[in-house]
């Protein structure tokens, strides 16, 4: 059976990848404190001890404001951690997939990113995850970079977009949500599915958005939420996102579209509202 090692299996997306790869590999996931990635000998020895064929390089410094206030960290954990797994990667001969972001990109583009966009990012946290890829591409050959957005998961621990609109959802009469930034809503499970066929599948080595299909606002995906939740009672308010001053700057346009699964035939990922739904139905209780 083939090994796969995955930095940051903890994580929202970890949680649902770990057990999705474990059907068809040999799986060794690791997380902080244990296997941190900005510790070069630490990593490198680690990972080299177990082997893999395949690394699935998660961690990561992904509080985007918090990035913003510490570009120091950010790039050690994103750029430089990234550099570290890839040099264990070239070491053990070990194909690399990495997770990356629509925030590579600057956001003015009018309508969907494609894999052909040239990234230009707008914050400490895009710059340092482009710049992960960068190094990860000048020291691998056998790569895939899969950029992907506004991530939704976790079930019972989900403490992020979601499970924090419900519970506004639950306790206000209105919320007000943000209407002028764009992206593509992306469950957890869709994504670990599709990283684990495009790796099974051998397709070419590069970079693959990997979205579920559609492109809206914050504002259009809190309603959706509210709606799978069956929660009454709430209205949601649009505002610009000037109501809500970040440290971190956000790209207007996040959206994305999976172009190169497009060229290589392969079905599109399901549409967000599909796949929200289920994650809310099927993951999350609902009382
Ligand atoms: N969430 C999104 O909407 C989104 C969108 C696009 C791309 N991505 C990318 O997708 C990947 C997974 O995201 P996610 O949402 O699952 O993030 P997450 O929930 O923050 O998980 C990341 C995991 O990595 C761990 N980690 C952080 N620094 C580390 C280090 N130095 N060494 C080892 N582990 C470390 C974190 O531990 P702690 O929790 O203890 O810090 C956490 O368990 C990330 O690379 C992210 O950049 C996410």
């Amino acid at each position: 059976m083939k090994k796969v090692y995955v930095t940051g299996s903890r994580g929202m997306l970890g949680r649902a990848l770990v057990p999705i790869f474990s059907e068809h590999y040999e799986v060794r996931g690791t997380d902080l404190p244990d296997a941190d990635v900005r510790v070069a000998t630490d990593i490198h020895e680690d990972i080299l001890r177990f082997a893999p064929d395949i690394v699935i390089h998660l961690a990561s410094m992904t509080d985007v404001d918090g990035c913003e206030l510490d570009p120091e960290q950010a790039d050690i954990s994103n750029r430089a951690g990234t550099e570290n797994v890839a040099k264990a990667c070239l070491e053990c001969d070990a194909v690399m997939g990495y997770v990356s972001t629509g925030m590579i990109y600057n956001g003015l583009k009018p309508y969907p990113y494609i894999e052909y966009d040239k990234p230009d990012p707008i914050s400490v946290y895009g710059r340092t995850k482009f710049e992960g890829e960068l190094a990860m591409r000048s020291i691998l050959k056998r790569y895939y970079i899969f950029n992907t957005c506004w991530i939704f998961g976790g079930g019972a621990v989900d403490k992020k977009f979601v499970a924090r609109i419900i519970d506004m959802a639950r306790n206000n009469p209105s919320i007000r949500i943000v209407d002028d930034k764009l992206g593509s809503p992306t469950y957890t499970v869709d994504l670990a599915s599709r990283i684990l066929r495009l790796i099974g599948d051998g397709v070419p080595f590069g970079r693959y958005h990997c979205v579920n299909s559609g492109c809206v606002s914050r504002y259009e995906v809190a309603g959706e939420i509210i709606k799978a939740a069956g929660i009454e009672g709430c209205e949601v308010l649009p505002v610009p996102s000037t109501e809500f001053p970040l440290p971190a700057p956000r790209p207007a346009m996040e959206g994305m579209s999976n172009y190169a699964m497009s060229l290589l035939g392969m079905e599109r990922m399901r549409d967000w509202r599909t796949a929200l739904h289920e994650y809310v139905t099927s993951e999350l209780s609902s009382d």
